[in-house]
């Protein structure tokens, strides 16, 4: 049972975070490229907006999975375990609250973007990208932890 859990959590981080974290990394780099064919990045903004909203929302599942693996495994006191929690909530929260709304902004008013803007939205990117790479390590490595490698 364990197995399975695991396999559905980590299958989860690869199909919701893999897409958020580069549809999310493009988004910036394409608000910048603003002079040319306007119709064409809305577009192509909107798609790379779509693609953070829904795979962000699938993306709850790698907690859900991620915590059931856990109690499965009767690891849920372990340190690594708890500051993994809290760096997954953190990160949930930057996508959620900076990164959607940051790019929903944009997205609303494209004349009114500023690069202060854009600077801004790149750096919550780099900042929730940052805080699920560093959970994806301490998954793998889990100092301290007494059970298995
Ligand atoms: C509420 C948040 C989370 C919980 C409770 C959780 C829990 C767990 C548990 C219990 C394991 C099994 C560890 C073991 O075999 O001893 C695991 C493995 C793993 N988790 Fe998470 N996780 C969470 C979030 C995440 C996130 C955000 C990522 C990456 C984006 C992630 C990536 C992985 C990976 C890649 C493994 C496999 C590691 C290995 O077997 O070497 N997890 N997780």
């Amino acid at each position: 049972m364990t197995k399975f859990l695991l396999s559905v959590h980590v299958l989860a981080v690869i199909i919701a975070v893999g897409p958020v974290t580069v549809a999310a990394s493009m988004f910036p780099a394409t608000t910048r490229r603003a002079h040319t064919a306007p119709d064409h990045r809305a577009a192509v903004l909107g798609t790379l907006h779509r693609i953070c909203r829904v795979y962000g929302l699938i993306g709850l599942l790698v907690p859900v999975f991620g915590l059931l693996t856990a109690l499965s495994l009767g690891v849920l006191g372990d340190t690594w375990l708890i500051v993994s929690i809290g760096l997954t909530a953190a990160a949930a929260g930057v996508l959620a609250l900076l990164v959607v709304p940051g790019q929903r902004k944009i997205l609303a008013d494209p004349a009114g973007t500023t690069p202060t803007l854009i600077r801004r939205l790149a750096m919550d990117t780099g900042v929730f990208n940052l805080l699920w790479a560093v959970v994806t390590v301490l998954m793998i490595v889990r100092p301290g932890s007494t059970t298995g490698a």
